[in-house]
């Protein structure tokens, strides 16, 4: 063999050798890495709303293509008792749908943050709204997401609510908020 490839060689397997060592010295670096928990309740308030906005954008579609069956419950009445269903559960979360201009008095807002988080996103639809707040005793984080008239069809059916307290809802129009509460203490 050339010295010159023999040089090649020693170079090739340096290289390789110098890339072992970096990976052994990375694996060890990571062993020695303490468990610091960094998730906050943001984290699990958008986690929840990134179900259940998917839940709710995929349910709103199948039921306009008729798939979600003759009877089925409308977008929202599944998102109510959806919600009632977990509920039920004994989860240390909740989630309901509110608005200002609600065709159902139960779907009004309750608390002093769902008012200012609703009267937020109505306003500012890129945003959602974060608070804490005390209820019942106990510490909760909450969150208010937009509901934006994501589909033709909210706007339809809500414009001829018998109740609807507005009838001139439009597409991409922010038409009220979901309302995630997540809470801080067991
Ligand atoms: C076929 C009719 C229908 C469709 C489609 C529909 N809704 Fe609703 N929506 C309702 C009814 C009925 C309620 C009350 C439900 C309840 O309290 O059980 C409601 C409740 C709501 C509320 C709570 C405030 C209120 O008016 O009571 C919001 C916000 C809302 N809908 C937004 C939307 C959005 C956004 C869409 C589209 C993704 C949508 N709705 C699609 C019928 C509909």
């Amino acid at each position: 063999m050339k010295l010159q490839n023999q040089l090649v060689y020693i170079a090739i397997a340096a290289a390789l050798g110098m890339a072992g060592w970096v990976g052994f010295a990375q694996k060890a670096e990571g062993q020695k890495k303490k468990l610091a928990i960094s998730i906050k309740p943001k984290d699990v308030a958008d986690a929840l709303h990134a179900v259940i906005a998917s839940d709710r954008e995929v349910y709103t579609r199948q039921a306009v293509l008729g798939k979600a069956g003759q009877g089925m419950a409308n977008p929202c009445e599944m998102f109510r008792l959806s919600s009632e269903a977990s509920a039920s559960k004994g989860v240390e979360f909740s989630y309901v749908l509110r608005s200002l201009k609600s065709s159902r008095s139960r779907n009004a807002p309750e608390t002093e943050v769902e008012r200012k988080g609703l009267a937020r996103v109505a306003e500012h639809p890129a945003e959602a709204y974060y608070a804490e707040e005390m209820q019942g005793g106990r510490w909760y984080f909450t969150a208010v997401y937009p509901d934006v008239a994501q589909h033709p069809s909210c706007v339809t059916c809500h414009n001829q609510l018998k109740d609807s307290p507005k009838t001139d809802f439009k597409l991409g129009e922010v038409m009220g908020g979901v309302v995630v509460r997540v809470a801080l203490e067991l």
